[in-house]
C-alpha cells in the first residue's frame, strides 16, 4: 500500500443556497429504483432501462422528482452489479447506451432528475484493472489494488472481516500475495490512497456527468480508505448471537478514516465541475461521525444518507430523540435527509406492519430533510419469502441474512407476474400481488398508494414541509409531534407509533387547527381545538391557525 497521497481541497462554493434560493435535491423526493425488479421491458425476466422509461409517468404521477438507479453497468453480477466490471458501459441486460441516453433525456424532458451508483470502493475482479493487477507483482496497475505479503506466520495480514462473511483477504497462489475486499472476494477493493485510481475513479464520474446525469449515490463512501498501517480490528464487546459475523469487530481501521474526507471532498470538487449535481454518500454510522461526510464548509458529500429510521427500532422515543439529535448535530448550512428503505434492508411494512408502515410514510415525507423511498413501498409491498432452492443473493448465500426478500419484482397489475414481465421473473413475486398492485390501489382512497400520493403532493405544495423549519412538540409515550413552519404557516404533525389508541392534549402547547392529511383520509378537514384522538397506527398532519 502507498502513502497517503495528498489531496487539494477544491475551491468551490459553499453549498448554503441564498435565502428563498433551494436546490432541487433539497426541495425534492428521491425514489430508488433497483432496475433489475421495477419494470421488464423486453420480457426476458429481469427489469431494465426500456422498461423503466415506460414507467416514468407513473413516477411523474406519483409525484417525486429524482430517480436514483442501483448499479446498470458491466458486471458479472456477482453482487447483482455492485460488482463493476466497466464503469462507463451499460450492462446489456439493462440496454445500451443509446437506451440509457433516451431515458436520461425523458426524464429530463418530464422535468425529473436522474441519479446514478457510483461504486469507487471496489470493481469487479473481471474488470481489466485488477486482471492487470493480478498479473504480476511488477505491474504497473498492481497498486491499484491493496496487495499484501502473509504476515510471518503466513496466514493473512490482519484480522479484517468481510462483510459478507469470512476474512477480508483472499490469497493469490501465483504472485504470492494477498488482496483486500470488503465485500466479496469477487469485489477487490481499490486503492484509493494511489492517485492514478482517483483520476481513473473521478473521470468516471466526469464521464456520466457529462452526459447530464444530475448526481451520484455513492456506495460505501465511508469504506474507500483504509487504515495505512492496517492494523488489526478491536472485538466488539455489544457481539450477540443473531448479529452478523462481521459485527464481530469494530471495523475501527478498515472504515471512516480520517483520510476519507480528503477523498470525498475530491468526488465533491468534481461535482462542483457541473452545475447543481448532487452527491450522496451511503455511510452506515452513528450520527456524530455521519455529519462529519458533510465535510469541512459542507464540501463533502451534499447528502450523506441518514439511515436512522432503518437501524433503529420503531419506538415512538427512540425515533423522537434520533429526529432531534440529528437536528442538532447537523452543521450549519448543511441539509438534513432521511431514509425508509432500501434494496438492503427489510422493507418498512415488514419491520412495523402493514398499518404502522402508513405512519411511517407520513414521517418520512413530513420531516425537514429530502426523503428517499424505496420503490414498491409505496404500495406497501413486504418482503417476499424466497424458496431455499431460489435464493441468489450472495450475503444470503455466504450464510448471512439474504436480501432477495426486499428486492422482488414491482406489483404493476393484476395481470400474470403484476405487470412486471411475460418471461420468468428473476425473483419470484408475491402471493398478494393481485389484491396489492399500483393498479388496483389508484382507484382506492384509502390504499397506501393513495396515502402516499397526497404525502408528495401536500410536501410539495407546502413551503413548510419541504424547506421550513422543524421544532419538536412535546409528546410521550408512542407519540412522535412536531412542527413544521415556514413563513407563518405551521403544521403540526402526530403520529401514533403504537397500536392503541392515545389522545394527544399536551399541557404545554395549545393548538387550534384543521386535519390536512391523515392516514385514514376519512380524517381530513376535522378542526381540532387543543385535542387530538388517534387511533393506533394512525397520524395526522395539521394545518395550524395563526395565532393572533
Ligand atoms: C452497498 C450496496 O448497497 C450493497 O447492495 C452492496 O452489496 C455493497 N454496498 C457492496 O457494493
Amino acid at each position: 500500500m502507498t502513502n497517503s497521497a495528498t489531496v487539494p481541497h477544491p475551491i468551490t462554493a459553499p453549498v448554503t443556497p441564498a435565502p428563498g434560493n433551494y436546490l432541487w435535491w433539497q426541495e425534492g423526493i428521491i425514489y430508488q429504483i433497483y432496475p433489475r425488479s421495477f419494470m421488464d421491458g423486453n420480457n426476458d425476466g429481469v427489469g431494465d432501462l426500456k422498461g423503466i422509461l415506460s414507467r416514468l409517468d407513473y413516477l411523474q404521477w406519483l409525484g417525486v422528482d429524482a430517480i436514483w438507479l442501483s448499479p446498470i453497468f458491466s458486471s458479472p453480477m456477482a453482487d447483482f452489479g455492485y460488482d463493476i466490471s466497466d464503469y462507463t458501459a451499460v450492462h446489456p441486460l439493462f440496454g445500451t447506451m443509446e437506451d440509457f441516453e433516451r431515458l436520461l433525456e425523458e426524464v429530463h424532458r418530464l422535468g425529473m432528475k436522474l441519479i446514478l451508483d457510483l461504486v469507487p470502493n471496489h470493481s469487479s475482479g473481471q474488470h481489466p484493472w485488477f486482471l492487470e493487477s493480478r498479473s504480476s507483482r511488477d505491474n504497473p496497475k498492481r497498486d491499484w489494488y491493496l496487495w499484501q505479503n502473509p504476515a510471518p506466520d503466513g496466514g493473512p495480514p490482519n484480522n479484517w472481516l468481510s462483510v459478507f462473511g469470512g476474512l477480508a483477504w483472499e490469497w493469490d497462489e501465483k504472485t504470492g500475495q494477498y488482496y483486500y475486499h470488503a465485500f466479496l472476494k469477487e469485489q477487490p477493493d481499490l486503492n484509493w490512497r494511489n492517485p492514478e485510481v482517483q483520476q481513473a475513479m473521478l473521470d468516471v464520474m466526469r464521464f456520466w456527468l457529462g452526459k447530464g446525469v444530475d448526481g451520484f449515490r455513492v456506495d460505501v463512501i465511508y469504506h474507500v480508505i483504509k487504515d495505512a498501517q492496517l492494523r488489526n480490528n478491536p472485538p466488539n464487546p455489544d457481539y450477540r448471537q443473531g448479529m452478523s459475523a462481521y459485527d464481530q469487530q469494530i471495523p475501527a481501521y478498515s472504515t471512516d478514516q480520517p483520510e476519507v474526507h480528503e477523498i470525498v471532498a475530491m468526488m465533491r470538487g468534481v461535482m462542483d465541475e457541473y452545475s447543481e449535481r448532487v452527491m450522496i454518500g451511503e455511510i452506515y454510522l452513528p450520527i456524530h461521525r455521519l455529519v462529519t461526510y458533510y465535510g469541512e464548509n459542507n464540501r463533502g458529500a451534499h447528502l450523506p444518507f441518514n439511515f436512522q429510521l432503518i437501524v433503529l427500532p420503531w419506538k415512538a422515543r427512540e425515533i423522537a430523540l434520533a429526529i432531534d439529535q440529528y437536528e442538532g448535530a447537523l452543521p450549519g448550512g448543511s441539509w438534513p435527509n432521511w431514509v425508509l428503505g432500501n434494496h438492503d434492508q427489510p422493507r418498512i411494512a415488514t419491520r412495523v406492519g402493514k398499518a404502522q408502515a402508513r405512519v411511517a410514510a407520513a414521517l418520512l415525507l413530513t420531516l425537514r430533510g429530502t426523503p428517499t423511498l424505496y420503490y414498491g413501498d409505496e404500495t406497501g409491498m413486504r418482503d417476499v419469502p424466497i424458496p431455499p432452492g431460489q435464493m441468489v443473493d450472495p450475503q444470503g448465500l455466504n450464510g448471512g441474512e439474504s436480501r432477495d426478500p426486499q428486492r422482488t419484482p414491482m406489483q404493476w397489475d393484476s395481470s400474470d407476474n403484476a405487470g412486471f414481465t411475460t418471461g420468468e421473473p428473476w425473483l419470484p413475486l408475491s402471493e398478494n400481488y393481485k389484491e396489492e398492485n399500483v393498479e388496483v390501489q389508484r382507484e382506492d382512497p384509502a390504499s397506501m398508494l393513495s396515502l402516499y400520493r397526497r404525502l408528495i403532493a401536500l410536501r410539495r405544495a407546502e413551503p413548510a414541509l419541504h424547506i421550513g423549519d422543524y421544532a419538536p412538540a412535546p409528546a410521550d409515550g408512542d407519540i412522535v409531534a412536531y412542527l413544521r413552519e415556514r413563513e407563518g404557516k405551521r403544521f403540526l404533525v402526530v403520529l401514533n407509533m403504537g397500536e392503541q389508541p392515545v389522545e394527544y392534549k399536551p399541557e404545554q402547547f395549545r393548538f387550534n387547527g384543521r386535519i390536512v392529511l391523515g392516514t385514514d383520509h376519512r380524517r381530513e378537514g376535522e378542526e381540532l381545538h387543543h385535542c387530538l384522538k388517534l387511533s393506533g397506527n394512525e397520524g395526522v398532519v395539521i394545518e395550524l391557525r395563526a395565532e393572533k
